[in-house]
């Protein structure tokens, strides 16, 4: 694996927790990168709900996922991660396997649409709650743009003070890249 890239540690990292038949959420869809990878880890049994805020997002996850004939095994809505409580009430899940957020804008789209602390921290206590035992939720957080630094600290704050009894967590960061995206992820603990 090519340790610089933050995007394929993620994948290494979320597929510990999916199986064939597992649930699994993108919580920004943007251009389907995440959707397809989750999709094709979940099997045809398995099940994907992906949100983003843009038609645009949506679209080009739509394209995605149909080249790669795993479109059925996905939804897709049009709705802000922070309503993701709401989204997997009405579709009756248990709960998810994985949990991924890719924060901060859609590469070649509006760049001034972003995401934004106070939605992601929201979303992320959400994402706690539909976590199953080993599940995995995994945030790639970017400094570069306008307030990406305060979404990135807001989000370490939060992830350094969860419960150890529950979770474990870990930031992995590149050490000689500057502004390079790095990596929070959250790991619920097994049944024992
Ligand atoms: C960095 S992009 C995601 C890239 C994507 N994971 C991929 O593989 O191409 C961030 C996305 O988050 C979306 N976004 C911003 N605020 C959001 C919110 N509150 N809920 C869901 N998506 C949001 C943006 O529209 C954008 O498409």
């Amino acid at each position: 694996m090519n340790l610089a890239s933050i995007l394929s540690f993620t994948h290494t990292l979320v597929k510990d927790s999916l199986f064939p038949g597992a649930i699994a959420i993108d919580a920004t869809a943007g251009n389907g990168h995440d959707t397809l990878f989750l999709a094709q880890s979940v099997g045809e049994e398995g099940q994907v709900i992906a949100f983003d805020i843009q038609s645009q997002a949506l679209e080009n996850t739509y394209t995605r996922l149909k080249e790669a004939k795993v479109e059925e095994r996905v939804s897709l809505h049009q709705r802000g991660h922070q309503h993701m409580t709401e989204v997997l009430s009405e579709l009756t899940i248990p709960q998810v396997q994985a949990i991924m957020f890719n924060l901060g804008y859609l590469p070649k789209g509006k760049l001034e649409v972003t995401t934004l602390p106070d939605t992601t921290l929201t979303a992320i206590d959400q994402s706690l709650e539909w976590l199953g035992p080993s599940g995995t939720l995994s945030l790639v957080l970017y400094t570069g743009h306008a307030g990406g630094k305060e979404e990135a600290t807001a989000v370490l704050q939060k992830l350094s003070l969860l419960n150890t009894r529950l979770f474990d967590t870990a930031h992995y960061q590149l050490l000689n890249r500057n502004l390079a995206p790095s990596l929070a992820l959250v790991r619920k603990k097994g049944l024992n």
